[in-house]
């Protein structure tokens, strides 16, 4: 699987990722991921950022809004289209592009204050590759943060395990080290969002989302390696109001089902 796979399977999502987004069907970004994202986020008002992997762009524009200058880059030019299509109707001065976060070539070395990544870095077919760029366009002193499914509970074999109402009260997890084989339906995962009305379930074509078994030690070790300073890791679960507003996002409250990272680059001497 390379990025042309990949860009080809998030083109196809693209039309019911983009409607779900917007009908706020992602209630876990909504209520989970996005306050503890945003809220760990250093202040960026001011600041050239890099989106890497923005999708239609909910995330660029929210950095955009909080004053920074930012440049959007995403594999799927179906997403990219979706990402123009709001900045022509919304002018934030956000610039977007069709690349892959692991050839960001049109990008000059250190020109970029900081980075931010919304749940892309998992997706990735070159994870170590894209680091290694997102480093390379930093400047010294800039930080990267960005937001992954958990790599603990995120594994080829997956089980949720539920209560007789239905609730879910763990999860059980195998081959996290990928030392059995991964089957083909588990390279594929197919899934929609799980909160959606049934009809709209009904109707919609589940997302075809490739998946890269990586484990935790490959995402830190990884980061290390290209020379980020590892500065915070949060691993986000809804408040008790928000499981109560929203009872679909309680189940994040038993294990970890997201990962953010923020890493900095040195500054230079
Ligand atoms: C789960 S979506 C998240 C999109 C967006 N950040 C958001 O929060 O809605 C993952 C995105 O990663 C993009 N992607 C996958 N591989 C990529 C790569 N090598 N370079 C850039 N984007 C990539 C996909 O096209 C897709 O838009």
């Amino acid at each position: 699987m390379d990025d042309r796979d990949v860009a080809k399977y998030w083109d196809e999502n693209a039309p019911d990722w983009i409607k779900g987004v917007q009908a706020g069907y992602d209630v876990y970004r909504d209520y989970v991921n996005n306050p503890a994202f945003f809220g760990m986020l250093p202040d960026i008002a001011g600041l050239r950022v890099l989106d890497v992997g923005c999708g239609e762009g909910q995330s660029t524009r929210r950095a955009a809004d909080l004053g920074a200058t930012v440049v959007g880059i995403d594999i799927s030019k179906e997403m990219i289209e979706a990402a123009r299509r709001h900045e022509r109707d919304r002018p934030r001065s956000i610039e977007y592009h069709t690349v892959s976060g692991n050839d960001m070539s049109m990008f000059a070395d250190e020109s970029f204050d900081a980075a931010i990544s919304a749940m892309a870095m998992m997706d990735m077919a070159d994870y170590a590759g894209c680091v290694r760029e997102i480093i390379r366009v930093l400047k010294g002193g800039g930080f990267f943060q960005f937001s992954i499914l958990h790599p603990c509970t995120t594994t080829p074999v997956r089980r949720l395990l539920r209560d007789k109402q239905g609730r879910i009260t763990a999860i059980a997890v195998s081959n996290y080290f990928g030392l059995q084989p991964t089957l083909p339906e588990q390279e594929i995962e197919e899934w929609f969002f799980s909160s959606a009305p049934p009809e709209v379930k009904a109707a919609a074509r589940p997302f075809r989302v490739p998946r890269f078994y990586r484990t935790l030690g490959e995402y830190f070790n990884t980061l290390a390696e290209a020379g980020f300073v590892i500065e915070r890791l949060c691993e986000p679960y809804a408040s008790e109001e928000a499981a109560k507003k929203c009872p679909a996002v309680a189940d994040t409250r038993i294990a970890p089902y997201f990962l953010i990272f923020r890493g900095k680059k040195p500054a230079s001497d």
